[in-house]
């Protein structure tokens, strides 16, 4: 093909994607209503064990969450239901992202806990199909990943806001070679889709009492969208007189979170979706590795919640799967908990894991048979959620790291 033919051909994707793009605003501009979870009735949580190391710690998890809700699945206000399908086979074999069935399954559910799920590469023994989170993100629209770290005998209290439906990510998997020779994708930034992250972390410092919340971009460079997003920033703060907003570059952000003079200060963290990844993977290694993180995916009609890793292959081609650490997917299941309104045990399960992973660690998780199981580890931590010293002792932590 001549290269003129191959602008051709590529002005004419890119044109359809600016008119989804387009219709996409109109969407977000619609608006429509929060869910209101208060409201239904049974609520249905679905449990969507993913692939690799997925279903096995998504199954601990599962444990914890049904012991945490017992009286309102014993009184049926809660149910939980399983839905399989979300595997690496079946996708490729749907040659889709979610195939229909297991999309439709997801839709009719309220939350929903998701273990990890394999992102083909080029290359892999897989066609390179998109990611069924990216795809997940868009198609429940989960604009808001939040992702909080908090390392009490460090001082680190964060929570990152990161942009979970534009960016680089919008287009899943639809950049595509204009020539043999060039490769394109794409960033996008809205008014809309920026203004709802900006929002959601901006009413959690307010409803939190935090100061201060920090916008992270590179507007000095990728002054389009990157400018847009912080411009938003900036005038969205105006509505929050008693909280300052402050705009930190993602590159020099990245070593200011390795600061022991200055990380402490930062609380309250939004950022596009690709910087939001990268620097939440950062964060959760100095809270002790992306196996301690957990992900809240909020959307208006929809929320999920997921460990922030991958599925780790490498784990199950080592035969290692067992020993996978689970309490990335418990904290997910402490975030669900306090998204559903369960404030409360929310924070004990939050706290019992400090203590586990933290403080006490009396069952330590290596990813190797060095360490406990996931299940051994689960057992632990339930032992702890139900002891009646986990206050006491949760304070002596919090103690011992003044
Ligand atoms: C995450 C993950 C995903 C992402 C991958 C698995 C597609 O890294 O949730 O941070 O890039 O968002
Ligand atoms: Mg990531």
């Amino acid at each position: 093909m001549s290269n003129l033919a191959a602008i051709d051909d590529a002005v004419a994707k890119f044109k359809a994607i600016l008119k989804e793009q387009l219709t996409r605003i109109e969407i977000m501009k619609q608006g429509g209503d929060w869910i209101d979870l208060e409201t239904v009735s049974p609520l249905v949580i679905g449990i969507c064990g993913g692939d690799g190391i997925g279903p096995l710690i998504s199954a601990e998890a599962e444990r914890v969450l049904a012991y945490c809700l017992r009286e309102k699945l014993s009184q049926g206000a809660v149910e939980f239901r399983r839905i399989e399908g979300l595997t690496i086979e079946n996708r490729v074999a749907a040659n889709k992202a979610i195939p229909d069935d297991v999309l439709a399954a997801l839709k009719a559910c309220h939350i929903i806990l998701k273990g990890p799920t394999t992102t083909p590469q080029k290359g892999d023994k897989w066609p390179n199909i998109e990611s069924a989170n990216v795809a997940m993100r868009r198609e429940l629209d989960l604009f808001g990943n939040v992702r909080p770290v908090r390392v009490p005998s460090l001082g680190i209290d964060w929570i990152f806001f990161r942009e979970n439906t534009e960016g680089e990510y919008v287009l899943g998997s639809r950049g595509f070679d204009v020539t043999a020779d060039m490769s394109m994708d794409f960033k996008v930034a809205t008014e809309q889709g920026t203004e709802r992250i900006v929002r959601l972390a901006f009413e959690h410092a307010r409803k939190n009492g935090k100061r201060r919340v920090t916008v992270v971009t590179k507007s000095n460079v990728v002054k389009t969208t990157d400018g847009r997003f912080s411009a938003v920033a900036r005038r969205i703060a105006a509505d929050y007189p008693g909280i300052v907003l402050d705009e930190w570059y993602i590159d020099i952000m990245t070593a200011k979170l390795l600061d022991p003079e200055r990380r402490h200060q930062f609380e309250v963290m939004v950022l596009p979706n690709l910087y939001g990844d990268i620097i939440t993977d950062e964060a959760a290694q100095i809270q002790g590795g992306v196996g301690t993180a957990g992900s809240a995916n909020i959307g208006k009609r929809w929320s999920m919640f997921e460990a922030i890793h991958g599925s780790a292959p490498r784990m199950i081609v080592d035969g290692r799967a067992d020993y996978a650490d689970p309490a990335s997917m418990i904290k997910a299941v402490a975030m669900l908990l306090a998204y559903i309104g369960h404030a409360e045990t929310a924070t004990r399960l939050e706290k019992a894991l400090e203590i586990c992973v933290q403080f006490e660690r009396n069952v330590v998780i290596t990813g190797r048979s060095t360490g406990a199981t996931a299940k051994i580890f689960t057992d632990y931590l339930l032992s702890w959620l139900a002891s009646p010293d986990m206050d006491a002792t949760h304070q002596r932590y919090l103690e011992a790291t003044r």
